[in-house]
């Protein structure tokens, strides 16, 4: 029990320094264009997750269609119907464990919702969001 505590313990330390790191990261790259940037902000990114938008396949899509509004439980993928694990890290603990796959997922999500790639700014509102949930 004790052993499994501090796996827990130590396990979610390292997942939180992975995110706020990536957060350091847009943050310094957003101040670069916005020297009075205050900080990501939950509402913002809140605004991101839930709002519509044409997407790259020409339907009205948002964040939450694939990944639903309830981020601790599973979801179903809009366009193919398979499962997506829980997006909150609360209830997943493998989420937002490596900066390459965040990337590499944002990249492609925003495409898939905004036809476009998301700003720093952008990037870490959502975040913000996703991992407070
Ligand atoms: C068309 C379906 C779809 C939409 C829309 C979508 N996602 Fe995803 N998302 C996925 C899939 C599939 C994965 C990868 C499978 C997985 O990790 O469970 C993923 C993974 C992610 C991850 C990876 C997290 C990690 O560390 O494992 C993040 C972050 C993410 N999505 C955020 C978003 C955001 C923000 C939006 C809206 C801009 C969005 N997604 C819209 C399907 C979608």
């Amino acid at each position: 029990m004790k052993y499994l505590v501090s796996v827990l313990l130590i396990f979610s330390i390292s997942n939180a320094n992975v995110v706020d790191d990536y957060l350091n990261s847009l943050k310094t790259e957003v101040l670069k264009n916005e020297p009075n940037f205050k900080g990501f902000d939950y509402k913002r990114g809140e605004e991101i997750f839930t709002s519509k938008h044409i997407g790259k396949k020409g339907k009205e899509i948002s964040c939450t269609s694939c990944h639903g509004i309830n981020l601790n439980e599973s979801s179903k993928n809009f366009f193919t119907g398979k499962t997506i694990k829980p997006l909150s890290p609360k209830a997943n603990p493998k989420r937002f464990t490596k900066v390459k796959n965040i990337e590499k997922w944002l990249k492609r999500n925003f495409n898939d919702v905004y036809n476009r790639v998301g700003t720093a700014k952008e990037k870490g509102d959502v975040v913000t969001y996703i991992i407070t949930k």
